[in-house]
């Protein structure tokens, strides 16, 4: 219902301002928002009187936006409708007796003619992160009984000041109360104070922190430098993967470069259902495992279910795996690398390996 529908004889427009603690975008057209609203906190407890005291409803209702051309067109203020945003609203309730033919306490809907976003948690959001919630918020949640069930999970974007919401983020951009502030307080302490650490450990790092990629980067970044420091002919050749882990490192290596490796890792290798996707296995045929003496690396992931220790590079398998690549990686192993003397296990100098 837009502004400009006439209303029906028996509608009456009613003004609203509270704070959206969930919103559902079903389509272009419509959307839903829980409203939370010290104005509705009368109204509600009659309901639940109405209903028995099954769930208690106060101070919330239910919006519903739905426009023809997109239900955008209905939003009027400087910022996007987003979970935590303090708006003002007009429209029309759904009728009492259409409400209490509802089984279920549900919450009442209102039909929106009009709404302003008055504030947003998104104001004056710091370019480096950082975050801002409304002085309202906290205290509508509160006196709305907002529990955490009700609402979405917050939005790591908008924790981090990177959520440029432009009406297509669902999740919460507002803390629950204090005590879900301080947890994340609490966490943003945590990683400035690894980073001074790091700092001090690694003094003679040339490297800026700011100036680095995110660690869920750091796979794709050393097959790049791999293939550029060995080439993709040489790497076709094989590449152990030492401590490969789930297998990120060697399905970059596949995807991207056709090179074909060999994981050795107690660990399973579990590709992701997109990754398994990109490179066309079937959820069925994972990766297959070495279980004999192979020269040969042909353009797959293979993975061979073992500790690279003393011991077990005296295994002909093993032996032949290593002995027959051309590159052996492992990036985070735990050490393993440091503790094995290679240049005896693999027949070669050690300036070979990375
Ligand atoms: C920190 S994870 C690193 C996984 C992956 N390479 C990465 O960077 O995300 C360490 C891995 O080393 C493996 N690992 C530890 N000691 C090992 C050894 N002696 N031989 C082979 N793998 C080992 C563990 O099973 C684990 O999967
Ligand atoms: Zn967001």
């Amino acid at each position: 219902m837009s502004e400009s529908e006439p209303l029906a004889v028996n509608q009456t427009e009613e003004e609203l301002e509270g704070v959206v603690v969930s919103l559902r975008k079903s389509s272009r057209k419509m959307c839903f928002a829980t409203l939370c609203s010290k104005s509705l906190q009368v109204t509600s407890r009659e309901r639940t009187e109405d209903f028995g005291e099954k769930e208690s409803l106060d101070g919330k209702c239910q919006l519903l936006l739905y426009h023809d051309e997109g239900w955008k067109q209905m939003v009027q203020g400087d910022f996007s409708l987003c979970c935590g945003a303090v708006v003002h609203c007009s429209g029309v309730f759904e009728s009492q007796e259409q409400d209490r033919m509802k089984k279920e306490p549900r919450l009442r809907s209102m039909l929106v003619r009009r709404l302003r976003v008055v504030d947003s948690p998104h104001r004056e959001m710091s370019e480096s992160g950082g975050v801002r919630q409304h002085p309202l918020v906290e205290r509508i949640a509160r006196e709305g009984h907002v529990r955490s069930c009700d609402v979405q999970p917050l939005c790591k974007q908008w924790w981090r000041g990177a959520c440029k919401d432009d009406g297509t983020c669902s999740r919460r951009h507002f803390f629950l109360d204090e005590a879900e502030q301080g947890k994340y307080d609490a966490l943003k302490n945590k990683s400035e104070s690894m980073r001074t650490i790091e700092s001090l450990i690694n003094a003679d790092d040339p490297f800026l922190h700011a100036d680095k990629a995110s660690r869920s980067k750091s796979d794709a970044l050393f097959v790049d430098w791999l293939v550029g420091t060995f080439g993709e002919e040489e790497l076709r050749r094989g590449v152990v993967d030492v401590a490969g882990g789930k297998g990120e490192l060697s399905f970059f290596l596949l995807h991207r470069h056709g090179v074909g490796s060999c994981i050795v890792d107690p660990r399973p290798v579990r590709l992701t259902k997109s990754q398994r996707k990109r490179l066309g296995i079937s959820a069925a045929h994972q990766v297959s495992q070495v279980e004999e003496k192979s020269e040969k690396f042909p353009p797959t992931i293979r993975h061979l279910a073992s500790y690279l220790n003393d011991q077990t590079c005296e295994d002909e398998i093993m032996k032949s795996v290593l002995q027959s690549c051309s590159v052996l990686v492992g990036m985070h192993p735990d050490q393993v690398m440091k503790t094995l003397h290679l240049p005896d296990v693999t027949g070669r100098k050690a300036t070979e390996y990375i």
